[in-house]
């Protein structure tokens, strides 16, 4: 195992809702591990008994875009503090499902919210911490709402319409073009097998697996 200081990997996985992206970060975590790694699997908003209290008032209260965005960075700003940093100076490879792409995606691009209030946000929050690689999930919003028919009760978020999360899907891409070498676009729409060796890929060609 590489346990460097500060050799940690810090990946995160985004996706509208319905993209599919969970068993996928399962396999990632299983495959990191296989090749000796410590892995952290964790996710926002969550991963602190702190933050995933939080996580329930943003997914279940209704609250004005502002205290929505504050509400998320407060979460991670404890997930930071107590799992993310902590893990990656051990040289772990941090797994987070959803960081702060979803917030520019969901409250800037879906919600219409100040974007340049984010970027603020994000650097009080995080400094200089970004994700080493962020797997973006693409799929169609029409066929991500059809997978969505399947799932439990919708939170807040889930049940918005399809204008909504063509907003969040147009952010995703959006950010993906200004940020090619971090942001990995996986096609997200062709079957399970076919969405898992472009995950594979991904990581074989950084030489991470
Ligand atoms: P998600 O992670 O998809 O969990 P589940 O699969 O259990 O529904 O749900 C979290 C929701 O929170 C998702 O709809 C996106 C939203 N979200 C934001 O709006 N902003 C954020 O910064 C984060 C991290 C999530």
């Amino acid at each position: 195992m590489t346990t460097v200081p500060g050799s940690g990997l810090f990946i995160t996985f985004e996706g509208i809702d319905g993209a599919g992206k969970s068993s996928h970060i399962e396999n990632v975590a299983a495959a990191l591990a296989a090749s000796g790694r410590e892995v952290v699997q964790t996710r926002e908003p969550g991963g602190t008994p702190l933050a995933e209290a939080l996580r329930i008032l943003v997914l279940e209260r209704p609250m004005d875009p502002l205290t929505e965005a504050l509400l998320v960075f407060a979460a991670r700003r404890d997930h930071l503090a107590q799992t993310i940093r902590p893990a990656l100076a051990r040289g772990a490879a941090v797994l987070c499902d959803r960081f702060t792409d979803s917030t520019f995606a969901y409250q800037g691009y879906g919600r219409g919210f100040d974007r340049a209030i984010l970027t603020q946000l994000e650097l009080w929050v995080q400094q200089e911490l970004r994700p080493d690689l962020t797997l973006w999930f693409d799929v169609p919003p029409a066929e991500a709402a059809r997978r969505l028919q399947a799932a439990r009760r919708p939170d807040r978020f889930e049940r918005e319409d399809e204008a909504f999360f063509s907003r969040v899907a147009a952010g995703y891409a959006a950010r993906a073009q200004a940020e090619p070498d971090r942001i990995v676009r996986i096609d997200a729409s062709v079957d399970l097998p076919s969405v898992a060796q472009q995950v594979r890929s991904t990581f074989e060609s950084r030489g991470w697996l």
